[in-house]
């Protein structure tokens, strides 16, 4: 009877390995501090290859991270609306696992951070759950514009586990990421430097 406790017991251990594998790799270990601060949206993923496409509600672009004390992670995108570009704000809640937050957006999505190395890249699965369909979305987020090849190598070997299949990665390094309003802030940012070489517009507008 021992004998046959253990090997149930050592089963048990091997099927919660197995369930775990599909949730986030880093476990415990993640800390949500750092992944603060700016990405770039490099590679998207889905089975349902339209939400990735033009028009598609997963087809947005990351510009940054940032954590609050309640531990909910906000998250501002740049998207394109009716052929505008438009600012979106999504907060996630955290859960009781670690590096997997429950967030609304195109009905109910059960966010993991499946691996990250913060200084990088972080790769991101998303579960979404609508009017009792669901689909899978995979992000690849860089800290530069871009990412060496190992890296996306290892999001297609990710996504393959998911069951995602390597025709609906789609690599937006080149697409337009829609960051007009960041690009609005560095042309004021050069402005104003022309404009504090001139001290006396500087007196006029500026000193009170
Ligand atoms: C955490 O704080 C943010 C910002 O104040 C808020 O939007 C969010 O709803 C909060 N989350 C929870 C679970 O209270």
């Amino acid at each position: 009877l021992l004998l046959l406790l253990v090997v149930l017991g050592l089963e048990l251990t091997l099927v919660c390995v197995h369930a775990e594998g599909k949730t986030s790799l880093i476990g415990k270990n993640f800390n949500p501090e750092k992944i603060q601060g700016k990405w770039r949206t490099i590679l998207v993923a889905s089975d349902k290859r339209e939400k990735i496409e033009e028009h598609g509600s997963m087809r947005i672009f990351v510009e940054y991270i940032h954590l609050f004390r309640n531990s909910s992670l906000a998250f501002k995108f740049h998207t394109i609306v009716n052929k505008e570009c438009t600012e979106l704000y999504l907060v996630r809640d955290k859960t009781e696992e670690a590096g997997v937050y429950d967030v609304k957006y195109d009905g109910y999505n059960r966010f993991t951070i499946l691996d990250t190395d913060y200084d990088d890249y972080i790769i991101i699965h998303l579960r979404n759950i609508k009017n009792g369909e669901t689909f899978q979305t995979m992000k690849l987020y860089g800290r530069k514009p871009k990412l060496s090849s190992n890296i996306k190598k290892k999001f297609g070997v990710l996504c393959k586990k998911q069951g995602i299949v390597i025709e609906n990665i789609l690599d937006l390094t080149e697409a337009d990421h829609c960051l007009q309003a960041e690009v609005g802030r560095m042309t004021c940012a050069s402005r104003w430097v022309i404009s504090s070489e001139n001290e006396e517009w500087l007196s006029t507008n500026i000193v009170p």
